[in-house]
């Protein structure tokens, strides 16, 4: 998709078509023009406003109307409803631009000419560049297709190109910000869809490999499970070690920063090709969907490939924790005991609480960069779907500044994350009466419980988790598939770290 920022008036430079926002008026059952709109209007004798009397266009949040025109640039109009403009937020907006994007879909529309300079958002400080941002986000969106498994290939969209009508030279670090949000979010959902049969550790290792390459700033090692074993990395290969696909720790370093020796910030992403659940066997229903049980690193893999197309200057490191939780003759079984990097012990409960055994070595394996922060993704229990739904990820730490950067980074983002408390009240539900810990709670609180299971591998350096079980991917229906969420999220944070 080609985006273009013109500084000519919207009628003097051709597209196939214009679209012009409407707002909903309170007191008119027709829609109200927008400053610009009106003065469009006006250059064309008022054929617009006739337009939206003789066809009832109400300006209702979403509703699009392509109607033809009479202009030299241009042949058709494209309505696009935004709602009462005092109730207009950047979320009303993202729900207006997915539908432009839909319905763009279906016409053979190439070329879309739009003019939001005079759109406020009641929640925006640059409403110019969030408008301009989402329209990119929802177009690509619309454009995303996982159908390299299917034998009829979706129809790709004719829309070849926008042009934003603006003097605003800032929009064009927006846009450039959501083209790359975009295509580090397609990754991630590429990533996740794939099916466990090919997305195993070693194909998580390879995409890091591939990635790497384009990028001089980026650089990858791949530790296989020898090399943990001998790194006393003991939860992480109990789970690894039940599987024929050997497990994979993968590091990636961007050097960004002026100074190569500046403290870096980290990500870490739980990547678990696939979660039958070990020994302590999930049911069968739904279990496919376990094969987004690595989109905790696949979303670190998208967000480091937004950074490399936008290179702040920020050092960061990134590791993937990569396995299959797999039943077999190599399985751990509940009721073992192994020794994590760190010394603790850990009582393997359940088999099916693996995530944290994978993670809590790797965060183990962190501190030896003196990061200037942690953050860890994962999907990692299915009590936070039940607590947050897919409204918010889940956010706890044990450090005030991180856990608000991320709680922050995801309202802008409109990818938002919530809090739970990591009280001390929690942490003893993991003790065991034979090692160290346990690596499950009791009943109540399982996503707090995993956070103080993480909590105990985490002192040295400030860290947050993010579970991010309900809103990685779309479960069940004619909709399953990855989200990509939290790449707006962890971008977000990340280019809010980075110096100028
Ligand atoms: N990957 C799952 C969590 C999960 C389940 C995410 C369903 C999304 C949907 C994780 O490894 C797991 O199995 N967690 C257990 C923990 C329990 C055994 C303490 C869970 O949530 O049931
Ligand atoms: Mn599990
Ligand atoms: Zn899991």
């Amino acid at each position: 998709m080609n985006y273009q920022l013109s500084k000519e008036n919207i009628l003097n430079k051709k597209s196939d078509c214009l679209c012009l926002p409407l707002y909903k008026s309170e007191e008119d059952k027709d829609g109200k023009l927008c400053p610009q709109g009106q003065q469009i209007d006006a250059q064309l004798s008022q054929a617009i406003s006739a337009l939206i009397v003789q066809f009832n266009i109400s300006g209702e949040i979403g509703k699009t109307h392509l109607l033809p025109i009479t202009s030299d640039k241009t042949q058709r109009i494209l309505f696009l409803g935004l709602g009462e403009s005092e109730k207009l937020t950047k979320s009303v907006f993202r729900k207006a631009a997915k539908s432009l994007a839909s319905t763009l879909k279906d016409t053979n529309i190439e070329s879309l000419a739009v003019d939001l300079s005079k759109v406020e958002l009641t929640d925006s400080q640059d409403a110019e560049a969030d408008t301009a941002s989402e329209i990119v986000l929802a177009i690509e969106e619309s454009n995303y297709a996982f159908d390299q498994f299917k034998s009829k290939k979706s129809t790709p969209s004719s829309l070849s190109g926008i042009i934003f009508h603006s003097d605003n030279t800032d929009i064009e670090a927006s846009i450039k910000k959501a083209q790359a949000l975009s295509t580090g979010m397609s990754f991630t959902k590429d990533l996740g869809n794939m099916p466990g049969n090919i997305c195993t550790p070693i194909y998580l290792a390879e995409q890091s490999e591939e990635l790497a390459k384009t990028s001089n700033k980026l650089s990858v090692k791949v530790l296989d499970e020898e090399e943990l074993e001998k790194m006393g990395m003991g939860a992480f290969v109990s789970v690894a070690k039940g599987s024929i696909e050997s497990g994979k720790l993968v590091v990636l370093e961007y050097k960004g920063a002026d100074d190569a020796n500046e403290a870096p910030h980290m990500l870490v992403g739980k990547g678990i090709t696939f979660d039958t659940g070990g020994i302590s066997l999930k049911p069968g229903p739904m279990m496919d969907e376990m094969k987004y049980d690595m989109c905790g690193a696949a979303s670190v893999l998208g967000t480091l490939k937004a950074i490399t197309q936008l290179e702040p200057k920020i050092n960061l490191v990134c590791l993937l924790a990569c396995a299959e939780n797999m039943p077999a003759g190599h399985a751990s079984k509940p009721g073992d005991i192994v020794t994590t990097m760190s010394g603790i012990t850990v009582e393997i409960m359940n088999t099916d609480a693996e995530g944290r055994l994978v993670l809590c070595d790797t965060l183990s394996y962190a501190e030896q960069f003196k990061p200037a922060s942690v953050v860890d993704i994962a999907t990692l229990t299915g009590a936070c779907i039940v607590a947050l739904g897919d409204a918010a990820s889940a956010v706890m730490g044990n450090n005030h500044d991180v856990v608000q950067g991320l709680l922050d980074a995801g309202k802008q983002a409109g990818d938002k994350a919530w809090e739970l408390p990591l009280w001390d009240e929690y942490q003893e539900q993991i003790e065991s009466p034979f090692a160290d810990i346990q690596n499950i709670g009791g009943k109540g609180a399982g996503t707090i419980t995993a956070a103080c299971f993480l909590s105990r591998f985490t002192k040295d350096y400030p860290w947050a988790h993010l579970d991010v079980a309900g809103t990685a991917w779309i479960s069940g229906g004619k909709n399953k598939g990855a989200t990509g969420r939290p790449v707006p999220l962890l971008l977000n944070y990340l280019l809010s770290k980075a110096s100028k």
